[in-house]
């Protein structure tokens, strides 16, 4: 994707709320940034309920993976160094349900912030913070509205409330195939190469090359 001694491509997912789907994003993330690629799982549920979960289940050679534990040990920056030792390109990193100042570090490393948030009350009421600390690290920023259902007020309201932002928003719908592939260490492309699922996401990733690239 890349010569070797340009810099790394740095994809920092988060959001506040817990439960709105960075991990399910990273993992996907990882798997399309192909196999020059290091997912990072920034997050201390580690084995349970985060990205290394889905990486326990995973029979392909790629991504390559660091632990919540490495993340600990090395800190960020000499990570984003170990990557570059081992070959990566490109780098996922799957972050805890915060917007603190581990966060705004992860941030600012960032050569693209993806924020995702939900279309109910409570994501959305912790979406500001997240995006503030987003512009403050003064990188370009994707918001991900996750787990759309059909025919509900509260998208429409979202939609018109994210508009206002002028960043790039990409919508992903409520769908089980999500679940389904990940339960399996696989991305929704992988898993359903033709369903709506693997279409959304392909829009997700096209969103972001258009700014790595
Ligand atoms: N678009 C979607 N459609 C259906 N289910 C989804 C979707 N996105 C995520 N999920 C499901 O929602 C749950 C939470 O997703 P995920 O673990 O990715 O969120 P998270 O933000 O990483 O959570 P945490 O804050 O706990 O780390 C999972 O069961 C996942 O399969
Ligand atoms: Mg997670």
């Amino acid at each position: 994707m890349k010569s070797q001694d340009t810099e790394l491509v740095v994809i920092v997912v988060s959001a506040r709320k817990g439960g709105v789907g960075k991990s399910t994003i990273a993992a996907h993330t990882s798997v399309f940034a192909g196999s020059a690629t290091v997912l990072i799982d920034a997050d201390d549920q580690d084995t349970e309920g985060s990205s290394a979960t889905w990486m326990q289940a995973r029979a392909a050679k790629f991504p390559m993976f660091y632990s919540y534990s490495d993340y600990k040990q090395y800190g960020i920056d000499r990570l984003l160094e170990k990557a570059k030792a081992d070959g990566a390109e490109v780098v996922v990193i799957d972050t805890p349900p915060k917007a603190d100042a581990s966060i705004t570090e992860l941030m600012r490393r960032a050569t693209v912030n993806v924020v995702v948030t939900e279309p109910s009350f409570l994501p959305l009421s912790a979406l500001p913070r997240s995006l503030e600390i987003a512009r403050a690290a003064g990188k370009p920023t994707i918001v991900v509205l996750n787990k759309i259902k059909t025919q509900r007020l509260e998208t429409e309201q979202t939609r018109a409330a994210l508009a206002e932002l002028g960043m790039p928003v990409v919508e992903l719908s409520d769908l089980a195939d999500f679940g389904r592939a990940l339960a399996i260490g696989q991305a929704v492309h992988e898993f359903n190469a033709k369903s709506k699922a693997s279409e959304q996401i392909g829009v997700l990733w096209r969103e972001i090359q258009k700014v790595i690239q």
